[in-house]
């Protein structure tokens, strides 16, 4: 194991960027980014992380499980079957077979490195039961706290391995490309007070492991920092994405005006919580016969109802055993104790939140992007496995079988070996002026408020041209965009894009406008850059409504 000591290269000059190389650049320390350095041995690899090893990543604050079909009742179909189902038919069918049959030996690989699942008296695997899925079938640790202890495990597993170098506390902002074909990454050194350090990690291989999106709308469950930086890098250097449009809402995040909004985990509905409204009636029981365990989508939508209608929304969990929700809600019951509610007697205040984007960079079934020698895994992909609408505890599973084929392939390629190079860095970071820290803060807020209002839960043309109207005003008035504001932005624009596209209602995509579910759309939407450049060149504002 090798740190690089990034203080040594602090307050270089901009013309000496320091410049590393190796067989392959992991960009991200979640579940995916860890568990593809890890396998990728005997690989020189180099893992870049934005904050400290871990710090930041959705997956270390998951808190459902992995799916795993482990249950004596259960099988590998069934769990393919139900993800199918639960996805809305626009699964690629072979990454869903793929992810669902290798479960067992994802589960038997997190055994031998120590991680320690939940067991019932007989030392069976404790299963839980989360929306859509027919059997009890989500493996935990500690509760609520999977991701953190899977997390921390890789860690401790990675930093063993000799063949990975860390670099944390950089920020990745391009692809460095020749020909179409990756040759590493630059980006910049991510502590404050330090500017205009940058950095260029030279590798034929990049991978982008950088998570979701949840950051782009008002109210998220997802870590501050992700707004999608890993699909702006990729799209910015011409790889295709696909499924952009579909961005799971999570019914219950805590709201308590926080931001990120805590999420109470859809295991305490599996446990038997209720959602009631503010006269106490559990408004699921006429909407879906699987009442509170409706798909995501559905009960999603009945709160934000609900809640359009004025209403407030609770979870009510003060008919569980007592001391119940403690034990098996560790993670929950600190959020609540925080805010001086007390799931034992008080009604729990929710809201949806977004949570997961099942688009992304578009990839193979070996993780490979459109562009030669850029990958990816984990949120930031869009695999297939999750259509559109993920099943929920699909999203580590997916993380690890991915992860895995990654180094598989990588690792039976022959990587032929270069000479360090030399870029010119101000050929990425041209020098311009950006805005202030405090100005970019509120246009931020105003893009993540339009996404919520115009590109959220429930979409129109009307909202999705208003969304476009917005950046737009946005870009104008802001002036020197700031790196994170024009890749918020962007991401942005290519979700409304695809939403736009899409006319009609499936999984998590809700259009006003296109009620039914439509056979001519029953396949994924894939585009680069420049088909949504192209468009928005063609359709002035106005005449998007006209045209989409
Ligand atoms: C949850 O615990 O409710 C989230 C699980 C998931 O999103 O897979």
């Amino acid at each position: 194991m090798f740190y690089l000591i990034l203080t040594n290269i602090y307050n270089k000059p901009l013309d000496m960027e320091s410049i590393y190389k190796s067989d392959v650049v992991v960009v991200g320390s979640g579940i995916s980014g860890l568990m593809v350095a890890i396998s990728l041995y005997p690989r020189k690899v180099t893992l870049v992380t934005k904050k400290k090893l871990g710090e930041m990543s959705s997956s270390s604050w998951a808190q459902g499980g992995i799916a795993a079909a482990v249950g004596k009742d259960d099988h590998p179909d069934i769990h393919y079957a139900d993800t199918i189902k639960a996805s809305s038919g626009l699964n690629n069918k072979d990454a869903v077979k793929m992810i669902t049959s290798e479960a067992l030996e994802i589960v038997s690989f997190l055994e031998k490195i120590n991680i320690p699942f939940d067991k019932d008296k007989n030392n069976n695997f404790y299963l839980s039961i989360e929306a859509a899925h027919s059997r009890r079938r989500v493996l935990k640790i500690n509760g609520d706290q999977s991701g953190k202890f899977i997390v921390q495990k890789l860690i401790e597993y990675a930093k063993s391995q000799d063949h990975i170098t860390f670099v944390e506390d950089v920020s990745v902002d391009h692809i460095v490309q020749n020909e179409h074909a990756c040759e590493g990454i630059v980006g910049h050194i991510n502590k404050p007070g330090v500017v205009d350090n940058f950095i260029f990690l030279q590798a034929p291989n990049v991978v982008l492991a950088t998570g979701g999106i949840g950051s782009i709308y008002a109210h998220t469950t997802n870590p501050r920092d992700i707004y999608g930086e890993g699909i702006a890098m990729a799209a910015k250097a011409g790889a295709r994405l696909k499924d952009m449009e579909f961005v799971q809402f999570h019914p219950t995040a805590l709201d308590i005006g926080l931001d990120p909004a805590p999420l109470l985990t859809e295991a305490i509905r599996g446990e038997g919580a209720f959602l009631v409204d503010e006269d106490q009636n559990r408004f699921m029981l006429g909407v879906h016969p699987d009442k509170e365990l409706a798909p995501r989508d559905v009960v999603a939508r009945t709160i934000f109802k609900e809640q359009e209608r004025g209403r407030s929304t609770f979870l009510d969990c003060r008919h569980f055993s007592k001391g119940n929700f403690k034990i098996m809600f560790p993670t929950a019951n600190e959020f609540l104790t925080k805010a001086n509610i007390d799931p034992e007697k008080d009604l729990i205040p929710i809201i949806p939140a977004a949570h997961y984007h099942m688009g992304g960079i578009k990839v193979d079934l070996t993780g490979q992007s459109t562009m030669k020698g850029l990958w990816a895994c984990g949120e930031a992909s869009s695999t297939g496995a999750h259509g559109a609408n993920r099943l929920a505890s699909n999203s580590l599973l997916e993380a690890f079988v991915f992860a895995r084929k990654i180094a598989d392939t990588i690792n039976s390629k022959t990587i032929s070996s270069t000479k360090l190079q030399k870029i010119n860095i101000e050929n990425y970071f041209p020098k311009e002026k950006t805005l202030s820290k405090v100005r970019a803060k509120k246009y931020i807020w105003q893009l993540r408020s339009n996404m919520t209002r115009n590109v959220g839960l429930e979409r129109s043309k009307q909202s999705l041209t208003q969304a476009f109207i917005e950046f737009d005003r946005i870009e104008r008035e802001s002036k020197h965009l700031s790196a994170k504001l024009k890749d918020m932005l962007l991401v942005s624009r290519l979700i409304t894009y695809a939403a736009l596209l899409r006319q009609e209602s499936r999984g998590t995509h809700f259009r006003n406008d296109f009620l039914e579910t439509v056979s001519h759309y029953n396949k994924s939407l894939d585009f680069d850059i420049n088909d949504m450049t192209n468009f928005l060149n063609h359709n002035t504002n106005k005449t998007i409504i006209k045209s989409a």
